[in-house]
This record gives C-alpha cells, structure tokens and sequence, in this order.
C-alpha cells in the first residue's frame, strides 16, 4: 500500500499509525454513499463540528450525491469537569432549522458529552431530523448514550492525532490517524 505518511516528516511524539489515508478515504466514500443513499429526495443541513471534523466534513461532502447546505459550529473543548467549565458555543449554526433534516458531523465521539450536548441543543430548534456522522467512536469510555447513524471506524482506549484531531493544537495536518507517544499523551486542555 501507499502510504502518504511518508510525505510528511513523522514527529516524534507520533506513535502508531491507526488508520493510512487510503483507509480513511476509502471508508468516507462507503459512508457518503450510505448518506446520499439515505437522504435521497431530501436537502440535509450538514453541521461539521470545529476544529476536529472540519477535515472529515470536507471529504464527506465531496462524497454526496445529494444536494446539501452546509455550515459548521463550534464548541470550548470539554473539560472534563462539567460543572467547573460547561462546555460552550463558540460559533453557532445560523438560520432556521425548523424543517431542516440536520446531519451533525464529528470527528470522535468517545464520553459523547459534548455530542449529548450539541443534539439537545439543536433539538430544541426543532428539525424534521437530527443524526450524528462521526468519523471514529471509541465506546469504550462512553458516559451517556448517543445513537450514532454512521460510524467510520471503532477505535481503542488510545489518544489519537491527525486528520482534524490535535493534541493542544498540533498535528491537525497529517494526512493519517495515529497515536500519541504514551509518555506524551495527557489530556486535552
Ligand atoms: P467527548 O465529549 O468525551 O465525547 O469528547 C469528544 C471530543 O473530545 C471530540 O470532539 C474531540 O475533540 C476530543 N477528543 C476525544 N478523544 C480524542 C482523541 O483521542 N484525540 C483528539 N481529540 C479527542
Ligand atoms: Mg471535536
């Protein structure tokens, strides 16, 4: 296989690569067939999840067949401690959503509390429908159930970089998914 992790010079806090590219890119074209599939006939408002999903969600719709808008939110990274630091919108998706059949896309859904977060919110602006696209789901540390309409992979008790998931910022670019350095890993800010 190609791997297009050599085209980038591999930092060294870079552990394992979990998925190469071609296995991501394959995997988004089954799941854009499955949505363009499953929303034929309809006009979905695709909502990508800032930063983690901006790269997914901009391959993803490439990959659909049907017509679509699409907009994006933002929310304050999830600090573990919901009472000291709620989560928060950054940016917030415009316009009306009564009607709309909503499509949120995440990078990885792993307590899903901010994805609990995000469906009741935007549920209470009452969309014909709400599903959740996420690229990877790691079940494993799951706090509250999220049904989850499409999944790209299931993924372990490993923090991840690449491809929209950063550690602090960093390694949002690479081209593939792979795992910090068990010394370096710590949690997100
Ligand atoms: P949850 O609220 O615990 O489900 O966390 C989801 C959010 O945490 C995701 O949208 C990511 O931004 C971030 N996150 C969770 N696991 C990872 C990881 O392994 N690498 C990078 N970001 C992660
Ligand atoms: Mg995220």
């Amino acid at each position: 296989m190609t791997t297009l992790s050599a085209v980038k010079t591999l930092p060294p806090e870079i552990g394992r690569i979990v998925l190469e590219p071609e296995q991501i890119e394959s995997r988004v074209g089954e799941l854009g067939k499955e949505i363009s599939r499953d929303y034929r006939g309809r006009q979905p408002l695709v909502v990508g999840v800032l930063k983690g999903a901006a790269l997914f969600t901009s391959d993803l719709v490439r990959h659909l067949t049907i017509p679509l808008d699409l907009d994006f939110l933002a929310v304050s990274s999830y600090s573990g401690e919901p009472d000291i630091q709620p989560i928060q919108v950054l940016k917030d998706v415009g316009g009306d959503l009564t009607d709309r059949h909503v499509l949120i896309i995440e990078d990885i859904v792993d307590t899903g509390l901010t994805l609990h977060f995000l469906v009741e919110r935007l549920r209470a602006r009452k969309p014909a429908s709400l599903e959740v696209c996420t690229l990877l789901n790691r079940p494993d540390l799951r706090l509250v159930d999220i049904p989850l309409a499409y999944e790209g992979f299931e993924v372990a008790q490993e923090f991840l970089v690449g491809y929209g998931l950063d550690f602090r910022e960093h390694f949002r670019d690479l081209p593939f998914i792979a795992s910090m350095r068990r010394q370096d890993r710590e949690p997100a800010e």
